[in-house]
């Protein structure tokens, strides 16, 4: 697909380079839509000039153009520095030139509808305005579309276990791919465990028998799998639930350790599968429980590996070169950039003890899990709960395929935000909000005005 592509703009980029190609000579190779922009310094930023037809004048135009077309853009140089023009989603670049009036041009093919970006590749053009949109297809209301949420609410948690005996628990999981909101006007063919991201939490108590039955959707074109971080066994289940389109594998398990573990999806490439959403935690609990607290939430930490670049609007496609270069374009709380500051509100009260389920499904990055204007009281630390709990901490590291079980008591109203301390994932969307509502406790927390 890549190489093809690759031979056919050598092709073009001979064909172009002679006069033939505007006698139609070829025409299998002649570009059906050309656009023309000229660099320039407008409003004291750098900028891309529409040159002829609609676009003429135009600072930046956005180039409507249908689907499966091939696009020849031209860049003329008309303020002498050093200038290209790239667009990434088509894998098309032009040359760098310098001087005024000296030329590039780029060519691609358009695929599929929806909105992507060209800009300037030389360092800075871009943030400095060197940048416009390619519309491809029927302008979409990608905004107003609503597409499928796909997210898990982080207050989606079965009751505590309380002081019950141990017994027989029954877990039905059926494995789906779906096209899902990712961001604004922004989809992703994610894959799933019960269509939602992360996959539902698996409560339990040591000494139950756990009975895993796993269904894969007929709809399916993978097979998949489970494998609990909490059984003890062959691929925690993995290699006894490889199942089909259509079919159902199961078994049986003791829970023999507490803890909060994470459970994935193990059918190779594993770390495609894990990153396409397949992850959820199971929590062990001892007998008798967990200490009672007065909110749970659950929450998982993902990366994903679009072949677009961050923001590009449309429905995006998975990076197999970006995974195995650990480079994601997107970091994701419970499915999407937004699930946790928009679709899910998480809140408290002033006084309240919170705990957070926290695990990474990854499946590369470690998170440095910290809430920004709190403290953590208790971090059970790698999500043991038979250890002591580290007390009085800042920022916890969780390692994918890992958790951890943090609690603390809210003291003064506000949006607390949930974060990776590795900051720059916040920009690729890492975020969430924990609003607490209450009366602020002066002595804690004092504004001056
Ligand atoms: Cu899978
Ligand atoms: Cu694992």
């Amino acid at each position: 697909m890549k190489v093809s592509a690759f031979i056919l703009s050598a092709v073009l980029l001979v064909f172009i380079s002679a006069p033939a190609l505007a006698s139609g000579e070829g025409s299998d190779y002649r570009a059906e839509m050309t656009f023309t922009l000229r660099t320039a310094v407008a409003e004291g930023k750098l900028v891309y000039i529409g040159q002829g037809g609609e676009i003429d004048g135009k600072i930046n135009p956005t180039l409507a153009v249908p689907e499966n077309t091939l696009v020849q853009i031209n860049m003329l140089n008309g303020d002498g520095a050093l200038h290209d023009v790239v667009a990434e989603a088509f894998d098309a670049r032009s040359d760098r030139v310098s001087g005024q009036g000296s030329s590039s041009v780029m060519i691609f093919r358009t695929g599929k509808a929806g909105e992507f970006f060209y800009w300037c590749s030389v360092p800075g053009h871009r943030a400095a305005g060197m940048q416009g949109r390619i519309v491809v297809g029927e302008p979409r209301a990608e905004a107003g579309a609503k597409s499928l949420d796909l997210t898990h609410s982080p207050m989606g948690l079965p009751p505590a276990i309380g002081g019950r005996d141990a017994g027989h628990v029954n877990v039905n999981l059926e494995t789906t791919e779906k096209v899902g909101h990712l961001a604004d006007g922004t989809r992703y063919k994610f894959w799933t465990f019960n269509d939602q991201i992360p996959g539902p939490f698996v409560r339990v108590r040591q000494g139950d028998r756990v009975t895993v039955k796993l269904h894969n959707d007929k709809t399916s074109t993978m097979i998949h799998s489970v494998d609990f971080h909490a059984v003890t066994g062959p691929g925690g289940g993995a290699e006894v639930t490889q199942v089909a389109p259509g079919k159902t594998e199961s078994f049986t398990f003791r829970a023999l350790k507490p803890g909060l573990y994470v459970y994935h999806c193990a059918t190779p490439m594993v770390a495609h599968h894990i990153t396409n959403g397949m992850y959820g935690l199971i929590l062990v609990e001892p007998p008798g429980g967990l200490p009672e607290v007065d909110k749970e939430f659950y929450v998982m930490q993902g990366e994903l590996y679009t072949a677009e670049s961050h923001g590009q609007r449309g429905e995006l496609s998975f990076s197999l070169e970006k995974m195995l270069d650990e480079q994601p374009e997107y970091y994701i709380f419970n499915g999407a950039t937004d699930a946790l500051t928009q679709t899910h509100r998480m809140e408290a009260k002033v006084g309240e003890t919170v705990r957070i389920f926290f695990g990474v499904g990854g499946p590369n990055a470690t998170s440095s899990f910290h809430v920004i204007g709190e403290i953590f009281d208790r971090v059970y630390h790698e999500g043991s709960l038979s250890s002591e709990p580290l007390k009085d901490v800042q920022t916890t590291t969780v390692a994918p395929g890992g958790a951890t079980m943090v609690e603390f008591e809210v003291d003064y109203p506000g949006r607390y935000l949930l974060v990776d301390h590795a900051l720059s994932r916040m920009e690729r969307g890492l975020a969430g909000f924990l609003h607490v509502s209450g009366e602020p406790d002066h002595d804690i927390f004092e504004p001056h005005d």
